[in-house]
């Protein structure tokens, strides 16, 4: 695992955004994986600033994202669609058409699901695999306890992440309950992962994940397997990874 460590946020966003020009200037037709949440909102913006500079191009690139609420439709303004139109494919040349997310209003979950893990598998895989993670160490919607052998599936969501996603809605009995999520295979299959974490509250669930056991109870310390893991954090996220002596680049 690669770690670096930035200063603040926006030097840990443009870092990830670096890392992620790199993979499509490499390889212009990559398979990305994308996430959501406010840490990679920063990296979306610095991408959508290098589309406008001229300096990188989406016009190849597919995407299939991680997750999405169960019960939103896409046009409501907090499911994950409508986040990745806003943050990222509304502002640069990808095609519609190779944008993928969970469709949150499928009739048969489970069929919907088998259709997400046939898609990323037609695509090829993925390339390069944005994650970000909650504070119980969750990955996408991977809730402590979840299957680290489950694909794409259907969750309930834990209290706890219901309190931290209630800031993006007007009242907590407005987050939803449910969600499709990729499974931790779909993720552990990615050829790489880049992993973003900001904020001091993030610096135990961080800790937990990269310096604890392997276990179901964090979902994300399944990465330690996982031979390509890149992690960008600000130095509070990552301080408590630095105190137990972990090596960081720059
Ligand atoms: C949600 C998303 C995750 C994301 C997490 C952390 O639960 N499903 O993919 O990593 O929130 O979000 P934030 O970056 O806002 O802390």
């Amino acid at each position: 695992m690669r770690v670096y460590c930035a200063e603040n946020y926006a030097a840990m966003s443009r870092r990830a955004a670096n890392i992620i020009s790199a993979q499509v200037i490499t390889k212009p037709d990559s398979v990305l994986g994308l996430a959501t949440g406010g840490t990679p909102v920063g990296a979306y913006q610095r991408l959508v600033e290098c589309y406008k500079e001229g300096d990188l191009s989406f016009a190849e690139i597919r995407s299939v994202n991680l997750d999405e609420y169960y019960g939103l439709s896409p046009r409501h303004e907090q499911s994950y669609r409508y986040f990745m139109q806003s943050n990222l494919f509304d502002h640069i040349d990808i095609k519609p058409e190779n944008t993928h997310v969970l469709n949150g209003l499928a009739k048969d979950p489970a069929e919907e699901c088998a259709k997400y893990n046939q898609l990323i598998e037609d695509l090829g895989g993925i390339d390069l695999q944005l994650l970000g993670m909650g504070h119980n160490g969750h990955i996408a919607f991977n809730e402590p306890g979840d299957d680290f052998g489950l694909e794409t599936h259907l969750v309930t969501l834990t209290e706890r992440t219901i309190e931290a996603n209630t800031r993006f809605f007007e009242r907590k009995e407005d987050v939803p309950r449910q969600a499709l999520t990729m499974g931790i295979k779909n993720i552990m299959r990615a050829r790489r992962i880049l992993m973003v974490v900001s904020g001091a509250d993030k610096a135990e669930a961080v800790y937990k994940a990269f310096c604890g056991r392997v276990t179901k109870e964090v979902p994300a310390s399944i990465l330690q397997l996982h031979p390509d893991v890149t992690l960008v954090g600000d130095k509070e996220a990552l301080s408590k990874l630095i105190e137990a002596g972990v090596a960081v680049c720059g």
